[in-house]
């Protein structure tokens, strides 16, 4: 039995197979409609969600499986101080496979270890959030072709954006990917990412703070939120939460083939008149977040040794 932790857990082959099979899925729907028959997915969600909850039950259902879960710990045994391990160890007679979502960084591996059925963490606090990074992955690819030789700009808070550590994290495996990290310095990438995870790589990366010096250089643009629930006070959320706002203005002299992506919610990152413009792939991507977790589903259940396809 498999779980995913983080994108990591996963070697390139992998990750290449789930997008292959995600991209059949889209073109061969019918074929995956009863591959799951019989099959539960429980969604353990202990913070707030709405693409990752709502594209793994509609992954689910479209497989042909059924759900279970929550969408918030207070209404669960959790608010009484159930721990997570005994909560996990118990819905893991329910269900086939876990995906969880928790506040704290490293309940997803907690749950590993009391599980019956692979975990599949959903987002643990700022730490990692592996199948936004996959469905990432797959927006990149249809979008490119490629996940190799390209540069992309990730813009905003980048300190406790859980969503640009997963893809740096993933996307410094592939050859020639550039990284131009867009912030001001106190929502720069955590020391880590650079010490643990670029510099080992030997990707190569800058640090700016505008945005505009920048556009002209980048394939990808992935815009993130101001995260305002991580942030110790209020007034320092308050002091960067407007910091970059991407309007058509700022697009001027951005490449003509830019793949704008958003990992959403937006707050004020993107201003609703971009939504229009052909480079604007941030719905695309919320899309294949559902097409990438029926990939993932039926690959740890197959792993599992509880699915055949
Ligand atoms: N991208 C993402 O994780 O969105 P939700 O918080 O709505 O699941």
């Amino acid at each position: 039995m498999r779980h995913l932790l983080d994108t990591t857990d996963l070697t390139l082959e992998e990750i290449d197979d789930m997008i292959a099979l995600a991209t059949d899925i889209i073109e061969n729907k019918q074929k995956y409609a009863h591959v799951c028959d019989g099959k539960k997915l429980a969604t353990l969600f202990f913070e707030p969600s709405t693409r990752t909850r709502l594209s793994f039950e509609a992954a689910m259902y479209e497989l042909g499986g059924n759900v279970l879960g929550f969408s918030s710990a207070d209404s669960t045994s959790a608010s009484k101080g159930e721990t997570v391990e005994d909560t996990v160890r118990m819905v893991s007679n329910y269900a086939d496979i876990i995906a969880m979502r928790h506040p704290l960084e490293g309940a997803p591996r907690v749950a590993t270890t009391r599980t019956l059925v692979p975990i599949i963490n959903a987002g643990d606090g700022g730490h990692a959030h592996p199948t936004q990074t996959l469905t990432d992955l797959l927006t990149i690819y249809r979008e490119k072709g490629k996940l190799g030789d390209i540069t992309i700009g990730l813009c905003g808070d980048l300190k406790f954006g859980r969503t640009v550590h997963s893809l740096i994290k993933a996307m410094c495996r592939y050859k020639n990917v550039k990284f131009v990290l867009i912030a001001p310095k106190e929502l720069q990438v955590p020391d880590y990412i650079i010490s643990d995870v670029l510099i080992p790589s030997g990707a190569e990366y800058v640090q700016v703070e505008s945005l505009e010096d920048v556009m002209p250089t980048l394939d990808v643009l992935y815009m993130t939120r101001i995260q305002r629930e991580r942030f110790f006070s209020e007034e320092e959320y308050l002091k960067h939460k407007d910091a970059y706002i991407l309007d058509l203005k700022k697009l001027d002299n951005a490449k003509k083939d830019l793949t704008i992506m958003h990992p959403l919610p937006r707050v004020n990152e993107i201003s609703t008149d971009v939504d229009d413009d052909p480079r604007a792939k941030y719905f695309e991507q919320a899309l294949n977040g559902k097409y990438i977790r029926m990939a993932l589903i039926m690959t740890l259940l197959k792993w599992g040794g509880n699915l055949e396809y």
